[in-house]
């Protein structure tokens, strides 16, 4: 099968299924999504989604936050534009549905209840419960299956995207991309005059991860080979705090815990955050990332904890009811016991390059939410700040969309793919070796804590994998393991190009050969250019 549609959006989180709600009343959207519908990072969203509604707080503070977690990096025009609709986002998706958490107000009226997290100076994170982004998933999903204009293809893995260049053109305009429909196990060929990549991260690069199998930066490596820049790939954040325990697969603790009074104890139960930063619990996530690190090397711990049983125990289950209930399968009662956590990848700060639409570098080509890099988190993204990102730029996508359609033909007809010169593999183990090898030695040298020495080596092993990969790509029927490991390999390679680029520490970037930021020179992102 193969589909024409106006606007093909690859990816079924917070940016991508907004943009396709944007969009419907308008034009034909197709949206694919590589597993089920709702499986992504947006599902897992715990603490919340930022947005200046206090009446102490202001679109200024929130903005000045903002800059100051991301270290000098950040765009000031995207983060002013960005934060100030806030407000406007927040309303949009109770328009659409989303039940958020309230409280009773002196006079007995409702409102919307704000918790805090790291980096923030004010009560500025709305949230349902403590699993926000299920909350914001359910509810468009359930508006996008309504939709008649929006066609929703679940276990649909892109494999590539298609250029006029890649057809033989002189110019490079966006005309659709190929697609592995994993139930079928066949590829087919999308059509559209607009595509948007709303792919999500690449923390499944690494060993320990807070997100879930999807995100293997999928769309930043289609948009790199389709010959669009990346930029800041090496400011990867780690979360603080994942549950540490055999059989709790990378689930997380939310900042908002941090935020309601939870204290990071080492084994003895002494506090430490205050030795690191005068903001203790509360300090931009690098910095706690990089003390917990620290006492784990210095102390030789497994984990640390975090405590929140001096907190009133209704007021904790009522807050933090899903962290609560799965803390409590592995026998960790939160109100009564801290909980052992240790860092884990959680989020990807660079991308595929953007302006203020969301375009990249290809006529046509969108990127939005996680997979791009739109200047709003610099060095290091605040929390709470990503979802806010995802659903600001589906609707600043959906305008420059919508404006450029009339202009936009349709595209012609397309090759098919060509599967004339590959066959069924005989070595899987290839695929599953590598995704180990690749996954641990980005962990072990393109962590927390960097050396050139230690990035060096990585880039040695990665620019192997790679050709590998290639070969083995170029004889075999795709899958969906061989995709995502194709795909993983260059944004690793990404990342420890940009790594080694840096030569200094900012952010979430440290390395103890440049222990300190240079000042000195301009500050700019990192931006990586494809080969023509
Ligand atoms: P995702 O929600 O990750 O969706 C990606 C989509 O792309 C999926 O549908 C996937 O199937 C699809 N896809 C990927 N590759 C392909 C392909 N090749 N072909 C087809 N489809 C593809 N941020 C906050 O602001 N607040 C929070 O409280 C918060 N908590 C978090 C908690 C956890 C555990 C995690 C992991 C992240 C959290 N974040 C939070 C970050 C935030 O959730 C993500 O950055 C955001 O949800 C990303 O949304 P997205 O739409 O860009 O991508
Ligand atoms: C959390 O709840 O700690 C995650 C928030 C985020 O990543 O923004």
């Amino acid at each position: 099968m193969s589909g024409v549609f106006d606007v093909l959006i690859i990816g079924c989180g917070a940016a991508g299924l907004s943009l396709a709600l944007r969009l419907a009343d308008h034009c034909r959207v197709a949206v694919v999504s590589k597993v089920t519908l709702s499986e992504g990072s947006t599902l897992y969203a715990q603490g919340g989604i930022s947005a200046v509604l206090g009446a102490e707080d202001s679109v200024e503070s929130h903005i000045q936050d903002t800059l100051i977690a991301g270290a000098g990096l950040c765009d000031p025009k995207i983060v002013r534009l960005v934060v100030s609709q806030g407000k406007q986002t927040i309303d949009w998706l109770l328009e659409h549905g989303v039940r958020f958490t309230e409280v009773e107000t002196d006079d007995g009226t409702q409102q919307l209840h704000l918790t805090r997290e790291g980096g923030h100076t004010h009560r500025r994170v709305v949230h349902a419960d403590d699993a926000t982004g299920r909350a914001v998933e359910k509810s468009l999903v359930s508006n996008a299956r309504r939709h008649p204009n929006i066609s929703l293809f679940e276990h649909h893995n892109t494999v590539d995207l298609i250029t006029s260049k890649k057809i033989g053109c002189a110019d490079r305009r966006i005309l659709g991309a190929y697609v592995l429909d994993t139930k079928g196990q066949h590829v087919v060929t999308f059509r559209a005059r607009k595509v948007a990549l709303a792919s999500g991260g690449a923390c499944k690069a690494y060993l320990y991860t807070s997100n879930p199998d999807v995100c293997t930066g999928d769309g930043m490596a289609m948009a790199w080979r389709a010959g669009a820049r990346v930029a800041n790939m090496e400011f990867i954040q780690f979360h603080p705090t994942c549950l540490f325990h055999p059989h709790a697969r990378s689930f997380l603790i939310s900042e908002a815990v941090r935020g309601e009074g939870g204290r990071l104890l080492l084994p003895d139960g002494s506090p430490f955050m205050h030795r690191f930063d005068d903001r203790g619990e509360l300090a931009p996530r690098d910095v706690v990332a990089r003390a917990i690190d620290h006492e784990m090397k210095r102390l030789g711990l497994d984990c640390v904890f975090l405590d929140i049983s001096h907190i009133p125990a209704d007021f904790v289950r009522s807050h933090f009811p899903n962290i609560y209930a799965q803390c409590l399968k592995f026998n960790i009662d939160i109100t009564e016991q801290p909980i052992p956590v240790v860092p884990a990848a959680h989020y990807t700060c660079g991308g595929v390059l953007t302006d203020q639409y969301g375009c990249t570098d290809i006529p046509g080509l969108y990127a939005i939410g996680e997979v791009a890099c739109t200047g709003l988190h610099g060095a290091n993204r605040m929390a709470s700040n990503s979802l806010l990102e995802c659903l600001v730029f589906a609707a600043q996508a959906s305008k420059h969309i919508l404006q450029t359609l009339p202009e936009t033909s349709y595209p012609p007809e397309l090759p098919t793919w060509d599967e004339s010169r590959v066959t069924d593999s005989d070595e899987e183990v290839v695929v599953s070796h590598n995704w180990d090898e690749l996954r641990r030695f980005m962990w072990d040298y393109v962590g927390i804590v960097r050396t050139n020495k230690r990035l060096e080596r990585a880039l040695r092993r990665v620019e192997l994998l790679r050709q590998e990969i290639a070969d083995y790509y170029g004889h075999f029927r795709v899958t969906s393991d061989l995709l995502e490991l194709r795909n993983l390999v260059i944004v690793a390679e990404l990342i420890i190009r940009s790594a080694l680029s840096r030569q200094e520490s900012r952010g979430l970037h440290f390395t103890l050969d440049y222990p300190q930021p240079n000042d000195a020179k301009p500050l700019e992102p990192t931006i990586l250019i494809p080969k023509p």
